[in-house]
């Protein structure tokens, strides 16, 4: 392992990301990657990227193929990589009229740019990525937990989150973001797609939408579309087809067992490959009392 020091953090907040668990990760991951012989690097459910830009900051793989089905959240990723200079002018615009309102002020400011980010999402317009990237991470500081849940029409509906000093616009972190995004492709969409390019120099690392752990902890809302049992199991063919062609493939998901101990859906799925469980602290809870340790689990074909 080196250390190249971009200290690149995720820019967004995101519900599920790894940061907490990128100790315990890291002791697992692929020897081909340590050794050098993994030249690209795929995150086909990339969210805020945490491990993305974790790797960044320890190995030196040539390339990087980034995938995510929200559209809000790729385009983010692709303005920061062709961009940046405007997209920083917007947020500090933003963060100026937010850190110098009114408490009432903020507020309104919060809901008025929910509603015109909405209308992005209502008209599928493909006019100004700028504008709506910029609202994004707007939205994504400011809002309740830092959270992104749609309703069922599709629209953004987290509320305000009455924070005093968000860092809406960290520009060295986003100038970071961008210099590396000169080595990824960046594209919206499912994750299927990651088989166009891996090959046995390749590392696959996937975090999918958690599989709920109890009837009620049903967090897979990123999108409208729900992210069931037959997804994972056509995930976990994607993931066979990987391991088929030698690239080292490793996959990290709730666990059922925490809830329900007999729940062997996972260790069934993915019966025959290295199986670990991470503990975890469970942070999709808006109860603080019911936030607790939890296991995860960490499936590798290595
Ligand atoms: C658990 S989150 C990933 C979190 C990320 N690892 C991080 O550290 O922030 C899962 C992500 O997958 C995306 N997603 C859901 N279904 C997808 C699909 N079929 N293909 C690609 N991405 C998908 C969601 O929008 C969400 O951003």
């Amino acid at each position: 392992m080196i250390t190249i020091n971009r200290q690149i953090k995720p820019f967004l907040k995101w519900a599920g990301g790894k940061s907490q668990l990128i100790g315990q990760i890291s002791t697992f991951l692929p020897p081909a990657l340590k050794t050098g012989k993994i030249k690209k690097y795929f995150e086909p459910f990339l969210g805020g990227g945490a491990i993305y830009f974790w790797l960044a900051d320890h190995y030196d793989f040539e390339y990087a193929y980034l995938y995510e089905l929200n559209p809000s959240v790729a385009i983010c990723y692709k303005v920061i990589q062709t961009n940046v200079k405007k997209l920083v002018k917007e947020l500090n615009s933003l963060e100026k009229e937010y850190l110098y309102g009114s408490d009432k002020a903020r507020e309104k400011l919060f809901y008025d740019k929910r509603e015109e980010f909405n209308g992005f999402l209502r008209r599928r317009s493909a006019n100004s990525h700028l504008r709506r990237a910029a609202l994004l991470i707007f939205l994504n500081k400011t809002c309740f937990n830092g959270l992104y849940r749609v309703n069922s029409k599709g629209e953004f509906n987290v509320p305000f989150g009455r924070y005093n000093n968000p860092a809406i616009c960290n520009e060295d972190n986003l100038l970071a973001v961008h210099d590396l995004l000169q080595n990824a492709e960046v594209s919206c969409g499912d994750f299927e797609q990651c088989l166009e390019h891996a090959d046995n120099n390749s590392f696959v690392y996937f975090d999918p939408p958690y599989r709920p752990i109890s009837a009620t902890a049903s967090f897979t809302s990123y999108s409208k579309d729900s992210f069931g049992d037959n997804e994972q199991k056509r995930l976990c063919r994607v993931f066979g087809e990987l391991d088929h062609r030698g690239v080292s493939v490793m996959l990290s998901n709730s666990d059922p067992k925490n809830v329900n101990p007999t729940d062997e859906f996972f260790d069934d799925l993915y019966n025959g490959y290295h199986i670990e469980r991470l503990n975890a602290t469970r942070l999709i809870n808006c109860n603080a009392e019911r936030r607790g340790f939890i296991t995860e689990i960490l499936v590798m074909n290595y």
